[in-house]
């Protein structure tokens, strides 16, 4: 017994002097103080003591309990001092570091051309009207001039919800619930900004992506009236000595119908490899409402004529900021977002 009590004595002054912080000291006191630990046991281990020995080693247990913690309390003072001293360092903070900004967030590219597209138009007299995402297959197609089985809705490959509901195609649908809507009332004015939904995706096409639409009715609008609009919108926004061109083409729900080019921006008309050579721009599609568009939403194709137009606002964002695939406007990748 003897023997064992100094050598705990012994061990335990040793151990104290490598606990290196209070966490480990807390740890080794447990050990050797605490319910089981190796002093405790000593103590219970007493009753195998003969009895005439038992004051003796009882003291001495005794003792030892008390010198150890002592050297516990000791020690513990110490390494609290020395944690104390450490707190300097631990937290020391620089406080010529320059301080952490907040990022700001700012608009999209295809926000910032849908505004600069609406200013442009509102400051012209045009409304802004919107119509739904989900559409009815009458408004996107029907009332355009587009029956079922009318090979232009080929065109337009589309998401169907059933047989007569689908997401739009484009924001033609837009013409025909305001005119609905309007009728008679003249004159219809507006451009309609939106998502619109095909099944197309590549470099340069989205399943998802959004058009402008324009629709002007009145008495005596002519070909005119949509040349010197579009002229005017073009070099708003692409730039003063921009010149359009318009070709003759197809749209169900126009006639006549004309693809719209504006003069290359990056050549000026030169040809370069934007362009194709051409020093053209196909920006967007447009012609003179047909009867059919007119009849339906509740005009009288032989009082008014009116002029419509649509285009893609992606198309126009990638010429402008010299973006080469419509993806990245998706990706949420800030490298290209922070840019403008
Ligand atoms: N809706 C057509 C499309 O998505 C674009 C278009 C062409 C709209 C001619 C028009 C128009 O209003 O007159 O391809």
């Amino acid at each position: 017994m003897h023997e064992r009590i100094e050598k705990l004595r012994e061990t335990l002054a040793e151990d104290l002097k490598s606990a290196a912080d209070l966490k480990e000291l807390e740890a080794m006191r447990v050990r050797y103080l605490g319910k089981k630990g190796e002093v405790t046991l000593l103590m219970r281990k007493m009753g195998e003591v003969p009895a005439e020995e038992r004051p003796f080693f009882g003291k001495l247990l005794n003792e030892l309990k008390k010198s150890a913690e002592g050297l516990f309390d000791n020690r513990k003072a110490e390494l609290e001092s020395k944690d104390a001293a450490n707190r300097w360092e631990r937290e020391r903070i620089d406080v010529t570091l320059p301080g952490r900004s907040f990022s700001v967030g700012r608009k999209h590219p295809i926000t910032l051309v849908l505004e600069e597209i609406e200013e442009i138009f509102t400051c012209m007299g045009f409304k802004i009207a919107e119509g739904p995402d989900v559409e009815l297959d009458y408004y996107n197609f029907e009332a355009l001039n587009m029956p079922p089985e009318h090979p232009a809705r080929d065109m337009q490959d589309s998401f169907y919800i059933n047989p007569e509901v689908l997401l739009r195609t484009h924001t033609s649908p837009v013409e025909v619930r305001t005119m609905e809507a309007q009728a008679p009332e003249l004159p219809v004015r507006i451009i309609s900004p939106g998502k619109v939904y095909r099944r197309d995706d590549d470099v340069t096409h989205s399943p998802m992506f959004h058009q402008v639409e324009g629709l002007v009715v009145d008495r005596g609008i002519t070909f005119a009236d949509l040349k010197g609009t579009l002229l005017m919108f073009a070099r708003e926004m692409f730039g003063k000595d921009r010149e359009i061109r318009l070709r003759p083409s197809f749209f169900p729900f126009t006639e006549p119908s004309a693809e719209v080019d504006i003069s290359c921006i990056v050549c000026n008309g030169k040809g370069c490899r934007v362009c194709g050579g051409t020093g053209w721009l196909e920006i967007l599609g447009s012609g003179m409402s047909h009867p059919h568009v007119l009849r339906v939403s509740g005009y009288d194709p032989e009082e008014v004529t009116g002029y419509a137009f649509g285009m893609g606002v992606e198309r126009i964002a990638m010429l402008k900021y010299g973006i080469d695939d419509i993806r990245l406007f998706y990706t949420n990748d800030l490298r290209m977002l922070s840019q403008r």
